[in-house]
């Protein structure tokens, strides 16, 4: 699963310190630590993944998806450290992860993403994620809109195509 440089592999619990500090440093309303343990102790719905550089064991980007009803992966959360981004990271872990949400039986995907956020808006483009919803003052942070994005069919990859070829720096 790893080429020179990154591996794609499940998040583990001592993975959380490193984690959070990257939620804290990117995003306003940032998930909790908490959050974290309950994702990959509790909530049997959740999925999460992170992308080491190797060797070091840095984290440069980690997703976390839910299966909704069985059918839906929902991304939940997506992130590459500021100093890891525009190198096919994000491309590559959200790749994986869409093949990984196949193989565990999701047909579709779906997201939500700030209507400013026109970096991820392009990334999700160009797997084919449309705009389906708008979601007026979703982020309680500045009222921001949501788009609500849904990628209708799920399949093209597998998480092992997915998993080759990560970028070497
Ligand atoms: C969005 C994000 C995950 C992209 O990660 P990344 O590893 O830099 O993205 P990639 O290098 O894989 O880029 C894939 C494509 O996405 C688009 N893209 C990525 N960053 C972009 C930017 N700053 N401006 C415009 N397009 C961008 C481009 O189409 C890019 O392809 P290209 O480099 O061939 O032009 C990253 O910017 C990030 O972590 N942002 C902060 C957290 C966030 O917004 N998460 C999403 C919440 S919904």
């Amino acid at each position: 699963m790893s080429e020179p440089g990154f591996a794609i592999r499940p998040m583990r619990l001592g993975d959380i310190d490193q984690v959070h500090e990257l939620e804290m440093a990117i995003f306003p309303t940032p998930w909790s630590r908490n959050s974290y343990v309950f994702e990959i102790e509790q909530n049997s719905a959740s999925h999460q993944w992170v992308v080491e550089s190797q060797p070091g064991g840095q984290i440069a980007a980690y997703l976390v998806g839910w299966l909704l009803g069985g059918d839906e992966l929902h991304i939940a959360n997506i992130a590459v450290a500021p100093g890891f981004r525009r190198h096919g990271l994000g491309r590559r872990l959200l790749a994986y992860a869409l093949a990984a949400g196949a193989e565990l039986g999701a047909a579709s995907a779906a997201l939500e993403v700030r209507a400013s956020n026109l970096a991820a808006q392009q990334l999700y483009a160009e797997f084919g994620f449309e705009v389906v919803a708008v979601r007026k003052g979703y982020y309680q942070d500045n009222h921001e809109d949501a788009l609500l994005m849904q990628l209708p069919s799920l399949g093209a990859y597998s998480t092992r195509q997915a998993s080759q070829s990560l970028p070497d720096f």
